[in-house]
């Protein structure tokens, strides 16, 4: 189960820099007027991506401010979803999906793995600062389970084997190359088609 943890550490102010700030106001424009509420889930985003992948409480005052909306329903919205960090992450973060299909695929494993070699509680880095990790609901990648997503790339088809070489190899700041496990090309069968053989195409 995917655990929020708000930092105990935060800066005293948040505010967007000029880049960000432009971006935000084409983020509102998409929106009738009145309903500028409706970008605060792009402006969160635009807020992690600017603090290191995380959101600071500061952020989500500053935005509440920017669209006119009480502060407790911007909190609402980044502790609702498991893509906001309310905490420092590491420069490799994992995401492990734990939802059904990866579970009954061996995703318990993978959180084991991640305990042993990162650390014992999710969201905490590791001792090298280098990683952090954290358990998350269905990545969409279901079809080969059991996986995990680094930063933006997702590790399919694990295995104990893998899995702990991919996190030994983040620990010592190397970056395996993502994808299937066992090679699958995307989600394709592995031992080549066996239906639909006569049509081209298919
Ligand atoms: S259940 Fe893990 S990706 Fe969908």
């Amino acid at each position: 189960m995917s655990i929020k943890s708000i930092s105990k550490t935060q800066p005293e102010i948040f505010e967007f820099s000029k880049e960000n700030l432009e971006k935000s106001k084409l983020e509102i424009k998409k929106y009738p007027k009145n309903k500028q509420a409706s970008a605060v889930i792009a402006l969160l985003y635009l807020a992690q991506k600017q603090n290191d992948n995380w959101i600071p409480l500061e952020a989500t005052k500053y935005i509440a401010k920017l669209l006119s909306m009480p502060y407790i329903k911007v909190y609402e919205v980044a502790t609702f979803y498991s893509m906001f960090n309310l905490s420092p992450v590491g420069k490799y973060f994992v995401q492990v999906c734990t939802t059904t299909p990866c579970m009954i695929r061996g995703a318990k494993k993978l959180t084991d793995i991640c305990k042993r070699n990162i650390s014992e509680n999710q969201n905490k880095l590791s001792d090298n600062k280098l990683c952090s990790w954290t358990e998350v609901e269905c990545l969409g990648a279901c079809v080969n389970a059991p996986m995990m997503q680094i930063n933006q790339d997702y590790f399919e088809d694990l295995d104990e084997k893998a899995a702990e070489e991919i996190i030994q190899k983040l620990l010592r700041d190397e970056f395996s190359k993502p994808g299937s496990a066992r090679k699958r090309k995307s989600n394709a069968p592995e031992k080549e088609k066996t239906t639909l053989l006569q049509e081209k195409n298919a």
